[in-house]
């Protein structure tokens, strides 16, 4: 028996943290993505997993064999070759985690294995609020509420049209732990009041995605968004001064994904200037890009 899946990447246009406290957010799946092929061989004493495309490194390779461990606990005789092909930057804030955790359950497991992929979604990425979930599964443009059924969301065709994903490095912090954290600054931990800056930031950020449910100008919300983001303290300067530099072009950027406090933020979406001002924005900090 062999079985192949692909699960893409996703890029989140609104909504990052705050939706992990219950606001709404609005995330589109990216062209590019994971290819996971199973080769069932009853006759193997083992599973052999084989990477291709993006290669993370002994980690990654963990991760999957962490995967491959939580399957079988519904499959138990887990054997022969599992080949991995991976099209998405890891780590960077397009849903490589989770696509590879969606892929590899899809294709051992079967299409309908949705709650077991979340359940193992729910133990290898805790505090996560279900975006990244949510629209690698479905593979279609969500409008997600934690609690709430996912919605479909037209957005104006064309709509990311010459835009450019621009790489700015690996986060130096796990989304698990920028969530923690969040968490502790938007709470009130002990005798501690919440950050007041970062709760408006967060409501900014909520009142994006309600912005463009409306219908407004992407980059116009963007770089309000963007704003915000810096506001909660996940947006490092490097990427502070990238987005900058786009906005004083006549474009708009932003971090998307959980971004981090030091080192790279991740994947940038950058749009609504002419593509090679920004590839050369992009080129000139030696930071490498992909159009979408
Ligand atoms: O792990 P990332 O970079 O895709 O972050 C997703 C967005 C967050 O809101 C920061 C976390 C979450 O679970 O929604």
């Amino acid at each position: 028996m062999s079985r192949s899946s692909f699960a893409p990447g996703k890029i989140i246009l609104s909504g990052e943290y705050a939706v992990v406290f219950g606001h709404a957010g609005i995330a589109v799946p990216s062209s590019i993505g994971m290819e996971v092929i199973f080769e069932e061989d009853s006759n193997a004493d083992q599973l052999e997993i084989l990477w291709d495309g993006t290669y993370g490194g002994e980690p990654w390779l963990a991760y999957a064999e962490k995967i491959a461990g939580l399957c079988r606990k519904k499959r138990t005789k887990l054997r022969g070759r599992l080949m991995i092909h991976s099209g998405l930057p890891l780590g960077k804030g397009m849903g490589s985690s989770t696509a590879l955790l969606i892929a590899m359950t899809r294709a051992v497991l079967g299409d309908d294995a949705r709650e077991e992929a979340l359940l193992m979604e729910d133990h290898l990425n805790p505090g996560h609020s279900g975006l990244d979930f949510a629209v690698i599964w479905e593979d279609t443009p969500l409008l997600f509420r934690k609690g709430m059924n996912p919605e479909p969301i037209n957005l104006p065709p064309g709509m990311l049209r010459g835009g450019v994903l621009i790489d700015t490095g690996l986060p130096s912090e796990p989304t698990s732990e920028l969530v923690a954290w969040m968490k502790e600054k938007l709470t009130a931990a002990g005798t501690r009041r919440p950050s007041s800056e970062s709760l408006e930031a967060l409501n900014i950020i909520a009142r994006c995605s309600e912005r463009l449910i409306a219908g407004d100008d992407l980059s116009t919300v963007m770089r309000d968004h963007h704003k915000a983001q810096v506001a909660l303290g996940v947006v490092p300067e490097e990427t502070q001064e990238l987005i900058a530099a786009i906005e004083r072009a006549g474009g708009a950027a932003k971090v998307i994904g959980a971004g981090s406090r030091t080192g790279g933020a991740g994947m940038v979406l950058a749009l609504g200037a002419d593509a090679e001002k920004l590839e050369a924005i992009a080129e000139s900090r030696r930071m490498p890009f992909m159009q979408l």
